[in-house]
């Protein structure tokens, strides 16, 4: 039997290895986190400060690992996360890893897989990681304040054989509410925006930082994997004159095209990697804007050739497709059909309970308790307050089943669903083309949208609107699969 010191080493060749065989020219430092079995990576809850803005006064925050984001977690294809939580904050916390699919028991959540990790306790979660892509790990507890104040972080899977490229980047993208006395808000469950569009702030930032830009050579190619990490904020980037490629939807890959509009939504929990090869001329520059608030349109960064040496003559062709992840493909013969109705929300209570046998009386009282959301005509208090009510919804294990979700509220949710990876199979009527997969739908105002997976992965199974502040106000129920 190998050492430990021995596998560790292997495992340094290896990746020195896979570096040096999948990287052109201008591979540059991206660290490996290869697990070693037996030795958890400890990363703590904890206090931290940061300054998120050149103009503003380092604040204080909450943090996996003492950074924010927390560290990147990276392992290849294959290879196990092995990750020990530590809490030291005043509150219990846990970590749940998004989008990844992960035995029940590792899925991080409060009151329904685990219990939470309380101060000065500990919590070691251990799985493979089957699936290759961009991830996201965030706490599943009082989770607007926790990731409001710094706590999420990105897991990267690389693929066995990951497209080529000069450099691989991940930007998680957030905002923050700072308040006139320029201080971190310290409310965070704020009814208002519970019942409206989730917890907006004032600052936004790339990786913990504003404004960051994206330099280098010309021609140089550019892994870019976008995360939406904010509490409520959702962005929809235009990179202008600049053609991004899209290889991956929220870390699964999607055959190489140029990005359109609605590959570049990133709401709470959604990820797009894209190719982006840079323009071929020393001092040209992109902007990347959001414009989801269309009339509020800001630019978010710069894309900037600063760099005299070219990373090549001539920019790059398509890139290749990677192969798709071990996913249980979605059956449509013989597929049960469930329906799921959104309902609630400021300007929608009337038309939730419209039909659905809730009256006044039971509407005010929903309110009082900061409750919001109403799903299938239901109100289901929310887990992250302790409750645990019964599924919505009880699968049968490996059976496949259609999600037909609808949105009757004037606001946009990122519907998320936790333990499996679902084909996007329609939206308003309109078959989608090819097969898209994703963990996190977007569904605006009136959309209808039916999703379709295999229910291959038992237990119970958290699924919520990914705008924090509705999933503390109702908008999540629990799918048992057994
Ligand atoms: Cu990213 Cu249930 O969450
Ligand atoms: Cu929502």
């Amino acid at each position: 039997m190998k050492s430990q010191i021995s596998r560790r080493e292997f495992m340094r060749l290896n990746a020195g290895l896979v570096a040096a065989g999948s990287a052109l020219p201008f591979a540059g430092a991206t660290t490996l986190f290869a697990a070693v079995p037996g030795a958890p990576r400890a990363i703590s809850a904890s206090g931290t400060k940061a300054k998120l803005h050149p103009q503003l006064p380092a604040v204080d925050l909450w943090s996996f690992g003492g950074t924010v984001p927390g560290p990147l977690i990276r392992v290849k294809q294959g290879d196990e996360v092995n990750v020990r939580l530590s809490n030291r904050l005043s509150e219990g916390t846990s970590i749940h890893w998004h989008g990844i699919r992960v035995p029940n028991a590792m899925d991080g959540v409060p009151y329904l897989t685990q219990a939470p990790v309380q101060t000065g306790k500990s919590f070691d979660y251990r799985f493979r990681a089957d699936d290759a892509g961009t991830f996201l790990y965030h706490p599943h507890i009082n989770s607007v304040e926790q990731v409001g104040r710094g706590m999420f972080g990105a897991l990267v899977v690389d693929e066995i054989q990951p497209v080529p490229v000069d450099r691989d980047i991940v930007w998680a993208l957030n905002d923050w509410r700072f308040r006139r006395d320029r201080q971190l808000e310290q409310v965070f469950n704020d009814r208002h925006d519970m019942s409206h569009a989730g917890r907006y702030g004032n600052v936004i930032t790339i990786n913990g930082k504003a404004g960051v830009k994206l330099t280098g050579h010309p021609h140089e190619r550019i892994r870019l994997r976008l995360i939406g990490a904010a509490t409520g904020r959702i962005f929809a980037l235009d990179f202008g004159a600049l053609k991004p490629w899209v290889i991956a939807l929220d870390g699964q890959p999607v055959p190489p095209r140029q990005a359109r509009p609605d590959d570049l939504i990133l709401g709470p929990g959604m990820r797009t990697d894209l190719i982006i090869d840079l323009p071929g001329s020393v001092g040209a520059k992109v902007a990347i804007v959001d414009r989801y608030f269309d009339e509020r349109r800001y630019t978010l960064s710069e894309i900037i050739v600063d760099d005299q040496t070219p990373a090549r003559a001539k920019p790059l062709g398509k890139p290749q497709a990677h192969k798709p992840n071990p996913i249980r493909p979605f059956e449509s013969a013989g597929a049960e059909r469930l329906e799921v109705v959104f309902a609630g929300g400021a300007m929608g209570m009337m038309g939730g309970m419209g039909g659905m046998g809730m009256n006044r009386g039971s509407m005010m009282r929903m309110m009082r308790q900061g409750l919001f959301w109403i799903i299938n005509g239901r109100i289901i208090a929310p887990l992250e307050a302790g409750v645990r009510t019964p599924p919505l919804f009880r699968l049968r294990h490996n059976r496949s089943y259609i999600v037909a979700m609808e949105n009757r509220t004037v606001f946009d949710h990122p519907i998320h669903l936790h333990g499996h990876t679902f084909q996007v199979l329609a939206r308003n009527g309109q078959a989608v083309d090819g097969t898209v997969l994703r963990d996190t739908v977007f569904l605006r105002p009136r959309d209808k949208v039916e999703i379709g997976f295999a229910a291959d992965n038992r237990g119970q199974w958290m699924f919520h609107c990914h705008i924090l502040s509705h999933q503390r106000s109702a908008m999540g129920a629990v799918l048992e699969v057994a």
